[in-house]
């Protein structure tokens, strides 16, 4: 498939394009080194045996390349791919449904897998373990249990936070991987294949700018260069320089160092309103009028990463760079406004 008939296609609608944009192979997977790493010689060794590659379960904030990552091994394994979610597998027959039809050696990817009901999560245990899977019929005294063979398969959980799995979920996974936020150079790199994939020109400056004001995150990244695209269509010559950027950056609420409302929401709550803290969680939460779980795994590990917040026993607090940034900011939105184009 030639790139412009891609481009063409990638018209077709945000998720199709998401798809789009999504690594094939390790190769075009950028990043996450040491992961990819283990991750490749897991791959080999299964290969090389011709058995089923180990449970891995992908920690980390949203768009940080956990489905795509799983997307990868499966390509990397040859093996078939099938995707569900946590909340979807609603009853224990869900779940007995997808795991007999696996075909030995395919990869089941399940999402918020930390949103599984107790009885579906139980019976996963001896799914992972035993590759069995155990039928209860009837109930009550007369119950019987009737166990049914399943073919070795790959568990591939993904989760925002592994804090919130039980402990005998996370003892069943033979890896575990935490992914990193990406760093500029990789975020360039991660823009420059997706404007090529979009058709798009955009200069060396403005991929840089990008690249600082994604927050780390590669889906972050591909949202931004679409809406600067955007801009660039609409309001200039279709080209992305820095200067359409930055103006199309400072409509979408990001600021310099790429925090988004929410964050920035969080941040004027707890120094403004609570004085830097330490504040609880939840009354942060109900202040900011979001809920607490979104915080947690949206917000809080970027402001942590940027060493603005720390979790302390009594609550959260504010540190000083927090407070410089965030009074600093006030200044530089007046200072800095970009003309309007
Ligand atoms: N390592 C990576 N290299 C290139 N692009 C990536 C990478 N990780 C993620 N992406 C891009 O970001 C998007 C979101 O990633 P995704 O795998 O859906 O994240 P998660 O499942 O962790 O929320 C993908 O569609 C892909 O375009
Ligand atoms: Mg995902």
């Amino acid at each position: 498939m030639t790139d412009n008939v891609l481009a063409v296609e990638l018209e077709g609608g945000a998720g199709g394009l998401e798809k789009a944009l999504r690594p094939r192979g390790f190769d075009d997977y950028i990043g996450q080194r040491e992961i990819k790493e283990n991750l490749g010689v897991f791959v080999d060794a299964a290969r090389q045996r011709q058995s089923a590659l180990c449970h891995v379960l992908l920690h980390g904030p949203p768009g940080l390349g956990k489905t795509s990552l799983a997307h990868v091994v499966a390509r990397e394994m040859d093996s078939e791919l099938v995707v569900t979610s946590g909340p979807s597998l609603e009853r224990q027959g869900d779940l007995a449904g997808i795991l007999t039809g696996l075909d030995h050696g395919s990869i089941l990817f399940i999402d918020e897998i930390h949103r599984l009901s107790p009885v579906v999560e139980e019976n996963l245990y001896s799914a992972m373990e035993d590759f069995r899977f155990d039928v209860v019929i009837g109930d009550g005294p007369g119950a019987r249990t009737v166990p049914i063979t399943l073919e070795p398969f790959t568990l591939i959980g993904a989760t925002t936070r592994t804090g919130l799995l039980t402990g005998p979920l996370r003892d069943r996974f033979g890896y575990t991987a935490r992914l990193e936020y990406y760093d500029v150079a990789e975020l360039r790199f991660i823009i420059e294949r997706a404007s090529g994939l979009l058709g798009l020109k955009i200069d060396p400056e403005a991929t840089l700018e990008l690249a600082q004001r994604s927050r780390g995150t590669p889906r972050i990244a591909n949202r931004l260069l679409r809406r600067v695209r955007d801009y660039a269509e609409v309001v200039g010559e279709g080209a992305v320089d820095v200067q359409i950027t930055r103006h199309a950056l400072e409509r979408l609420g990001v600021d310099p160092l790429g925090l988004d409302r929410l964050d920035l929401s969080y941040l004027e709550m707890l120094i403004r309103q609570f004085k830097g803290g330490p504040v609880g969680i939840e009354t942060l939460a109900a202040a900011v009028g979001e809920q607490a779980d979104t915080l947690q795994d949206v917000c809080e590990p970027y402001l942590m990463k940027l060493g603005f917040l720390q979790r302390t026993p009594r609550g959260r607090q504010a540190t000083e760079r927090a407070v410089e940034h965030i009074g600093a900011d006030a200044l530089i939105g007046e200072q800095h406004r970009l003309p309007d184009i």
